[in-house]
C-alpha cells in the first residue's frame, strides 16, 4: 500500500510522522512543492491547478491512497480531486469542531493561512459547527516561512507566537487551532508561551487514524521496513537540511521532484 502526501513544503511532515507512527511499515511518497511556498498568499484556483498537478504525479507513481497533507490545498482542491480521482483522497481542515466541543469561554481561535480562512468550505466548517461560539481566525505566514527555514524556537519564534497569539487570548480564547501543518513543528516553543489552560489542537493524529482506517491489512504492514521517499520542487540541498531537524527519529530517501 502505498501513500501519497502532498505539501506547499515541509509543514505536510507533521502529519507524515503521525501516519508513519501508526502505520510504521507503510510505503510513504511525500511532495514537498517548496518552490510553490507559500499556497497562504495565493488564489484558491491557482492553488487548486498546482495541488492536481502534483496529485496526478503522485498517482502516476503508484499512490493508493491521496493525503492532503495541507489545509489550503484541501480547502481549495479536495472537492475536485474526490470527484475525479480513482482512489481515497483524505484531506484535512482546521479543527473548528472539536475546538468549539471543548471550549469553555465559548471563545476560539484559528490559526491558520489567509488561503484556508478565506475560502467558503471554512465558512461553512464554522455555520454547521460552531454555532453560538465567537471563532477568531489569525493568519501565521511567518510561522510558515520559520519552519521552511529551520527555524523552531528562538527569538525570532517567539515574538512571531506572541504577535499571533496575545489578541486571541486578550479576547478570552482558551482552544487554539493549528490550521496548518506547518504550525505544529512551533508546537514546543508555542506551549512555552501559552497561559496556563489554554487547548492546542492538531489535526495530524485524526488524519493519520483516517488513513490507518483506509488500509485493510494494517497487521501486516507493521512487518514490513520502512520505506520513505521525499521529493521537492525547491532546493535539495535544504530538503536534506531540514529533514533531520523536523523528522529526527526518520530515515526516508530524497530527490528532487520527477516532474
Ligand atoms: N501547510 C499549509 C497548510 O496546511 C500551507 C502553508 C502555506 O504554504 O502557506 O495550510
Amino acid at each position: 500500500m502505498k501513500i501519497g502526501l502532498l505539501d506547499s513544503g515541509v509543514g505536510g511532515f507533521s502529519v507524515l510522522r503521525e501516519i508513519h507512527q501508526l502505520i510504521p511499515g507503510a510505503q510513504l511518497h511525500y511532495v514537498a512543492d517548496s518552490s510553490w511556498c507559500p499556497y497562504g498568499n495565493k488564489p484558491g484556483h491557482i492553488i487548486c491547478e498546482r495541488v492536481t498537478g502534483i496529485a496526478d504525479y503522485l498517482l502516476e507513481a503508484g499512490a493508493e491512497v491521496l493525503v492532503i497533507a495541507c489545509n489550503s490545498a484541501t480547502i481549495h482542491a479536495v472537492g475536485s480531486l474526490r470527484a475525479t480521482y480513482p482512489l481515497p483522497v483524505v484531506g484535512m481542515e482546521p479543527a473548528v469542531k472539536p475546538a468549539a466541543e471543548l471550549t469553555r469561554t465559548g471563545v476560539v481561535g484559528v490559526l491558520a493561512t489567509e488561503a484556508s480562512i478565506a475560502g467558503e468550505k471554512f465558512h461553512q466548517l464554522v455555520n454547521t459547527h460552531a454555532r453560538g461560539v465567537r471563532v477568531i481566525t489569525r493568519p501565521c505566514p511567518r510561522f510558515v516561512e520559520l519552519v521552511e527555514s529551520g527555524t523552531l524556537q528562538g527569538d525570532e519564534v517567539n515574538e512571531a507566537i506572541d504577535e499571533a497569539i496575545t489578541p486571541l487570548i486578550a479576547s478570552d480564547a482558551d482552544v487554539l487551532v493549528l490550521g496548518c501543518t506547518h504550525y505544529p513543528f512551533l508546537r514546543p516553543a508555542i506551549e512555552q508561551r501559552l497561559p496556563e489552560g489554554i487547548t492546542l489542537i492538531d489535526t495530524g493524529p485524526a488524519v493519520a487514524k483516517r488513513v490507518a482506517s483506509l488500509i485493510p491489512e494494517l497487521s501486516d504492514l507493521s512487518k514490513e521496513p520502512t520505506n520513505i521517499h521525499i521529493e521537492t520542487t525547491g532546493s535539495l540541498e535544504q530538503l536534506d537540511l531540514l529533514l533531520p531537524k523536523l523528522l529526527p527519529d526518520l530515515t526516508a530517501s530524497t530527490s528532487e521532484a520527477g516532474f
